[in-house]
């Protein structure tokens, strides 16, 4: 949602951006890293033979918790389970969306105990949730884009299970296939500033892909070098942009574009493959309740 600064008085006089971005209170799970680790490589970050600082990455957790609910926000916390060292990455615990929840069924057998826990926790928190039956890693390969959604396959999500998203959300689902395996999950290589304004890495998605994103009017080209800094794996509440504080130049253009960049190292998540995106997954309530 954009107003622009003639329709809002309070910043009448004062040098504004051309728009003044809105934000709107969300409300996230997020999991403690304390069984976070590299033991086993699923993707081209991760590196067993990396040492992991666990009061580091503890830190750079609980700093992107606490500047969520300062900035406003709801973050509740699911602990992590010993043995499950990617748990962390919250993002592909599920999808929620309009309070209906559909659980996820991880592509490695190293992750698939996770989802058991994230359908335990939605339940015991009021969610309806649906067992996957398609291969998906949840909101790590989902997007919403005001009333849409976008979601992802190639790497982690299998293609079938767009059509059970859509059964469950009752939305509109847009396709797109991803192209580079550094960039396996869609919330790696996109990322959603508002209801209809996205950024992403064009060479990310496949040739059909792009043209089907080149439709969105204003988009934000990021460059590889802020991609590769996890830049794309932020979370916007409309106004604020929680974002890599590495990605430097995805910082200056999200500052052009009248967002409040707010950066957070999450170094220590990125020997994952992970960053603040993965780490957050988002409960949209109920429209009535919203
Ligand atoms: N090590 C995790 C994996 O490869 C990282 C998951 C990152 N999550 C995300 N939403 N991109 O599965």
């Amino acid at each position: 949602m954009t107003v622009t600064a003639a329709q809002n008085p309070a910043e009448a006089g004062a040098p504004v951006p051309a728009v003044v971005r809105q934000s709107t209170p969300r409300h996230y799970l997020m999991c403690r890293p304390t069984y976070f680790d590299v033991v086993y490589e699923i993707n081209p970050w991760m590196h067993a033979d990396v040492a992991v600082d666990q009061e580091l990455v503890m830190a750079q957790w609980e700093n992107l918790r606490t500047t969520y609910t300062e900035l406003g926000h709801r973050v509740d916390v699911i602990e992590g389970v010993p043995g499950l060292p990617d748990m962390v990455f919250a993002a592909n615990g599920a999808t929620v969306v309009d309070g209906k929840a559909l659980g996820s069924s991880f592509h490695y057998p190293q992750r698939r105990a996770e989802a058991a826990h994230y359908n335990a926790w939605l339940r015991e928190h009021g969610f309806e949730v649906t067992e996957a039956v398609a291969v998906n890693e949840g909101e790590g390969d989902f997007l919403t884009v005001g009333p849409r959604v976008l979601a992802a396959s190639g790497f982690r999500s299998d293609p079938s299970w767009h059509a059970e998203l859509a059964a469950v959300t009752g939305r509109e689902v847009v396709s797109l296939k991803l192209v580079d395996p550094r960039f396996y999950h869609i919330d790696t290589a996109l990322t959603v500033l508002d209801d209809d304004a996205i950024a992403y890495l064009p060479e990310a998605f496949s040739p059909a892909s792009q043209a089907t994103l080149e439709a969105y009017p204003g988009a934000i080209h990021v460059s590889a070098e802020d991609a590769a800094v996890f830049g794309l794996n932020s979370v916007s509440d409309g106004r604020n942009v929680f974002v890599a504080a590495q990605a430097t130049g995805f910082i200056e253009q999200l500052r052009a574009a009248g967002y409040v960049p707010i950066p957070i190292d999450l170094s220590e998540l990125l020997k994952g493959g992970g960053g603040i995106k993965c780490c957050t997954l988002e409960l949209r309530p109920a429209p009535e309740a919203a």
